[in-house]
């Protein structure tokens, strides 16, 4: 249950007309080809602001502006890559005081903030039912800012003062909408909190939005269908960031703004493209165009940025995730949760948010039976011995360094997003048989324990 996309979803003649298409017109190939402007290739920037008003633009929530513009926006070669820029941009390892995390986490990002400098700074914050803790946020940042200040840490230290540059005093780094791990979505009450917390803190939040648009109903009985499903249903933290309480513009901000949305064309096109945007203020957006390797090297993915941007022009990629995407995700998850529901429910596992009406992203985060005396690492190594499935631990996705505080090794995370239907539901049944095993060795009383050995076949 890897969580990669699977090759059989990948949109290949899209890609391949739109390749055909960039490199057969003569002006776009030799721009193509040639070192790209920092902030991307104009008309992808173009296209992509477009394409994100459209989806994020207004839903019901009052005095909130969704239109994206050109110069909100960098192209970037993806979310990982251009997490690691906005570092090198952003942040100063002695000056800025904490990366938080909410937890449990994307684990990959681990590396990324301790090549940044941050490793032994990295703290987590644990979500809680409206996507994250912000009680314990708030008294950390409190904390670890009253710790800088008896520290004398009034001043970047390895960064220098650069015009239209800054360094953050704190770094907050979440998955707003079906996050990685957990599938947890963030209230919209708690975005417009965590905005607020940030401007306090002189925080940059770091949104990966990368799953924003896998999104579908969550059952039959909500009564919405796909056709519903081309708006996003919450607006992100930078959408937010711009308009409250006057908005980054307001009197006394310096127009960086403390809200960016990371986003990717990884889980809608192909991983392979390595094509991302990130949008934030337009200072924001600018800064990280003046990353000394875009500098040097140009747009990041300038070549695939050009397919990117006749898939969005020609309307191939909204169709890809409309017709192709949105209802195979939609008919693998339907499948997983039904065979969670009938093998590991009844087992006492539990499911995060288990009302919301709209669900997407790639994974499903499952609490272990409570009480129970075994833990997920234990029922992780003997799914792979005994039934050969792989589930991923919950320990992974705890923050290093703050593992003990914020644990997670009662959860295990399961991906619908490489598996068929069929394989993901023999998947569950697998894990079903090794968890009932597990349990009634515990009990010392193998196979007495009223479970009906019949659903785990
Ligand atoms: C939360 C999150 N951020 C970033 C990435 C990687 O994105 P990209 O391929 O754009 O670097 C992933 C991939 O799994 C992810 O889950």
């Amino acid at each position: 249950m890897r969580g990669w996309p699977n090759p059989a979803l990948f949109p290949k003649q899209a890609l391949q007309d739109a390749a055909n298409a960039a490199l057969s017109d003569p002006t776009t190939s030799s721009e193509a080809l040639e070192y790209g402007p920092d902030p991307g290739w104009e008309p992808c920037r173009k296209a992509v602001a477009n394409w994100l008003t459209e989806f994020y633009r207004p839903a019901d929530h009052e005095g909130e502006s969704y239109s994206s513009d050109v110069a909100r926006l960098c192209i970037t070669g993806g979310a990982s890559q251009n997490l690691g820029c906005m570092l090198s941009v952003y942040t100063d390892p002695e000056y800025t005081r904490n990366i938080w995390i909410v937890a449990p986490a994307y684990f990959l990002a681990f590396r990324i903030f301790e090549d940044a400098g941050f490793a032994g700074k990295m703290r987590a914050v644990p979500e809680d039912e409206d996507g994250v803790d912000l009680t314990y946020l708030r008294r950390e940042l409190e904390e670890s800012e009253q710790k800088a200040k008896a520290e004398g840490k009034d001043r970047p230290r390895y960064k220098l003062a650069r015009r239209r540059a800054k360094v953050y005093k704190h770094i907050i780094y979440c998955v707003p909408t079906f996050a990685n791990p957990s599938s947890r979505t963030m209230s919209l009450q708690h975005r417009t909190e965590m905005v607020r917390i940030a401007r306090d803190y002189d925080a940059l939040l770091v949104a990966d939005d990368v799953y924003d648009f896998l999104q579908w109903p969550a059952a039959e009985r909500s009564g919405r269908s796909l056709d519903d499903m081309e708006r996003a249903h919450l607006p992100r933290l930078t959408d937010i960031d711009r308009v409250i309480d006057g908005g980054s513009d307001r009197n006394g901000a310096d127009g960086f703004g403390n809200a960016c949305s990371n986003g990717s064309f990884s889980k809608i096109v192909a991983p392979g493209v390595r094509v991302g945007w990130v949008e934030g203020t337009p200072k924001f957006a600018y800064g990280v165009s003046q990353c000394g390797t875009t500098r040097s090297g140009g747009a990041p993915s300038q070549l695939t940025s050009t397919y990117m941007t006749h898939l969005l022009t020609s309307g191939a990629l909204p169709k890809h995730i409309r017709h192709t995407l949105q209802p195979a995700y939609a008919r693998r998850y339907a499948s997983l949760m039904r065979a969670i529901e009938t093998h590991l429910v009844p087992l006492g596992f539990t499911l995060p948010q288990p009302n919301r009406e709209v669900v997407g992203g790639y994974f499903v985060w499952l609490a272990l039976p409570e009480g129970s005396k075994w833990n997920a690492d234990k029922l992780a190594a003997r799914c792979r011995t005994e039934e050969n499935v792989i589930v991923a631990p919950g320990g992974l996705f705890e923050v290093p360094g703050d593992g003990e505080r914020v644990s997670f090794e009662g959860h295990i995370r399961l991906c619908f997003a490489w598996e068929d239907e069929r394989s993901l539901v023999d998947g569950v049944k697998r894990v079903g048989r090794v968890a009932a095993r597990i349990r009634d060795e515990d009990a010392g009383d193998q196979g007495s324990q009223g479970f009906d050995a019949d659903s785990f076949k």
